[in-house]
């Protein structure tokens, strides 16, 4: 069975993010794919430590993330997967914090320095970025979103990435300051964009899964 593990990089567990990465676990389960979803807040880690035990030629950790802490785990079921699924917010310009260690810990292991270009893993995993982000235009992420998929392409596996814009960021815009933000016209997209946005995370966990049926 194909298995598909997703993970969420908002320290939010019910927000935007979490709802287009359970939406694509759906797609991916209504497809017949294994899923599981876990919250990368609950667990504790950090990004690369520039150990170098990942390339230590015949040391134990070769090809994988010397690092021992909660994302241990995390990226073995990673990179045993069919695919992977990885939800991230955009904070100033780029992921989040615990988005940005996960790819680092997922990155740098495969990266051998070489010559020909070849790398440490073997296994080739599907992978979908989904980001979510205030900005009305996800073209002013276009080079951070094409450097991300340019990376998972080479060291991981085909990589398709979906956006949603314009996220839905507090549950009463008249308790925060936010004077920037036309509520309505959130409420408005909200209501009637942000579901086809569900919607197309849904088709892509379908795809994720090996179905092309819409
Ligand atoms: C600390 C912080 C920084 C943010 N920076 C940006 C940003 O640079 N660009 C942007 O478009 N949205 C930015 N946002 C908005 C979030 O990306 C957006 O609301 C996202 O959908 C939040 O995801 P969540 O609802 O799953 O937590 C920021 C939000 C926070 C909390």
């Amino acid at each position: 069975m194909t298995k598909i593990i997703a993970l969420n990089g908002s320290p939010r567990r019910t927000w935007n993010t979490a709802q287009m990465v359970e939406a694509a676990v759906r797609g991916a389960a209504d497809a017949g794919a294994e899923c599981e979803l876990i919250h990368l807040t609950d667990l504790k880690y950090t990004g690369c430590m520039s150990c170098f035990g990942c390339k230590r030629l015949g040391g134990k950790s070769f090809g994988r993330c010397a690092l021992r802490d909660d994302l241990t785990e995390v990226l073995e079921k990673v990179l045993t997967a069919d695919g992977v699924i990885i939800g991230a917010p955009i904070y100033f310009g780029d992921v989040t914090g615990m988005v940005r260690n996960l790819f680092e810990r997922i990155w740098v292991p495969g990266l051998l320095y070489s010559k020909d270009g070849s790398i440490a893993y073997t296994k080739r995993v599907k992978t979908a970025l989904i980001y979510t982000m205030n900005c009305p235009d996800e073209n002013f992420y276009k080079d951070l979103i094409g450097s991300h998929k340019a990376t998972f392409e080479r060291l991981v596996g085909e990589t398709e990435t979906l956006c949603a814009v314009e996220t839905w960021q507090f549950d009463d815009y008249s308790k925060y300051a936010s004077t920037m933000f036309d509520v309505e016209a959130r409420r408005k997209r909200h209501e009637e964009v942000f579901p086809q946005d569900l919607q197309k995370a849904f088709e892509l966990g379908r795809r994720m899964a090996g179905s092309d049926a819409e």
